[in-house]
């Protein structure tokens, strides 16, 4: 019989039991089960409501399944429905009757928000520990190409030189906030909602404080309606690793692009690329691609997560049985790519002398051009019309504005001097950028220094922890 049989006189519809249970996939929850339910049969025996043999024996009970399932000796039963009621069953097979004493005062609805917030606290600072090491990766690009100049773009269209490590660091703050959020969002995941009960509570005097205690909770929930209804943290999370994964993205299509044959400013490593089943020169950029593609299916769970929610009424509703696979995978899928893109950035070869090529093409000192006029006194406005006009004679006449010559400049203003051609010298245009955040070397540097010290501290704070 079913563990909630009583009322029924009539067994479920083999395609009932198929499209209801959800064993295959929360199985994955059942070291946090397990400990949740340690932690509950400890607190009932602390109140009195089991006995010290009773307390035991379910304890010793659950520890046992727990190492058998570890050793892979269990196997789990759809018709036991979910993980909470295959463990409840291998127990009362374990140990008998005293078993049934352990839901007392307890739902399984409590009982998963529970269990997700546990594994929900273990998988963020699993994900926050690949971020890390992905700054990491990202900064130990930084710290050797401060001086390795390349075009910046906007509309993909070359604009200002920069430097390599500028750009690096423009994704480690990006990193940076993902960082920041998981950590807020790990608060709100640090709530307790065991001793919700179904909805409404429980009359049994629950010790909940013992059992945040031994849960190893931040906080406890305040109204029970919420405790088992709320799965903000789910989507929150959801919603974090979407922007993990957005930042990801643009960072791969950046790698895709900087590959291809037209670019050539890095080249993968051979361990992370693919080769053509019919065409034996291609080497592809799967990794950055896969990420790209990846994207996608987080940002879908979010969305579906959003929707699965914003119609329920208070408080559990079985749609939220909805939010484990969407949530597994999102979790899944962000640790994977964030594991593979370290060692693809760590081992690509960076094409400096391409980057300075491009760089030097494509009039990306014409700012600078325009700002040598600017500091001699001329409106920006009028200085930028005059090396605009600049810019089309030299396409006309296919040459670089540092390859005019003075009598040139001086053809379009008469304050153009000799220093112009230091002006626009490309090391001259990043550095003289050295305002907070721009590509100036140094400002790199105190960049690149700031995080250094960011990451010590982080790194120092989990070992605290
Ligand atoms: N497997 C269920 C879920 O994941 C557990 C809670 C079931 N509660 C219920 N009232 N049927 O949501």
């Amino acid at each position: 019989m079913k563990l909630w049989g009583g009322r029924f006189s009539k067994d479920s519809d083999p395609l009932m039991e198929d499209f209801h249970s959800s064993i295959s996939f929360d199985k994955r929850l059942y070291r946090e089960d397990i400990e949740g339910s340690i932690a509950h049969a400890t607190m009932l025996g602390s109140i009195g409501v089991l006995d010290i043999s009773e307390t035991k024996k379910i304890v010793d009970g659950l520890k046992n399944i727990l190492e058998d399932i570890d050793a892979g000796k269990i196997e789990f039963s759809q018709r036991a429905e979910d993980i909470h009621m295959n463990v409840e069953t291998i127990l009362t097979e374990k140990i008998g009757v005293v078993a049934k004493k352990l839901h007392t005062g307890r739902s399984r609805n409590d009982q998963v928000a529970t269990d997700l917030r546990l594994y929900g606290k273990k998988e963020i600072i699993l994900i926050e520990e690949l971020i890390s090491n992905l700054i990491q990766t990202l900064l130990d690009i930084a710290i050797i190409n401060t001086d390795t100049i390349m075009p910046g773009y906007t509309h993909m269209q070359k604009a200002q030189p920069i430097t390599l490590a500028h750009h690096m660091m423009a994704y480690v703050e990006m990193f940076r906030r993902d960082y920041d959020r998981l950590v807020d969002a790990y608060k709100r995941m640090d709530v307790m909602p065991l001793g919700s009960g179904a909805l409404a509570g429980t009359t049994f005097p629950l010790d909940r404080e013992l059992t945040r205690k031994l849960l190893d909770f931040s906080d406890i929930s305040q109204n029970s309606l919420d405790g088992v209804s709320d799965r903000d943290y789910v989507v929150e999370i959801e919603s974090a690793c979407s922007l993990i994964m957005m930042h990801l993205s643009r960072l791969s299509e950046e790698i895709i692009i900087w590959s291809t044959d037209e670019f050539k400013f890095i080249t993968l490593d051979d361990a992370y690329s693919t080769g053509s089943s019919i065409m034996p020169q291609k080497k592809n950029p799967d990794v950055a691609e896969l990420i790209r593609g990846k994207s996608g299916r987080v940002f879908g769970h979010l969305v579906g997560s959003l929707t699965m929610l914003k119609g329920l009424p208070l408080a559990y509703n079985k749609d939220m049985q909805e939010d484990k696979e969407a949530f597994f995978d999102t979790v899944d899928t962000v640790k994977k790519s964030l594991l593979i893109i370290s060692p693809m950035l760590g081992t690509m070869k960076v094409n400096k002398d391409k980057m300075l090529y491009q760089a030097a093409r494509g009039f990306t000192n014409a700012t600078d051009a325009a700002d040598y006029l600017a500091k001699k006194g001329i409106p920006f406005r009028e200085a930028h019309s005059v090396i605009g006009k600049m810019v089309t004679y030299c396409l006309d006449e296919s040459k670089s504005l540092d390859e005019m010559t003075l009598e040139e400049y001086k053809k379009f203003s008469d304050y153009f001097e000799k220093d112009i051609y230091q002006a626009i010298d490309l090391i001259t245009c990043v550095n003289d950028r050295s305002v907070t955040g721009g590509p100036a070397i140094e400002e790199v540097k105190r960049h690149i220094n700031k995080i250094n010290n960011w990451l010590e501290e982080i790194n120092n704070g989990r070992n605290i922890n």
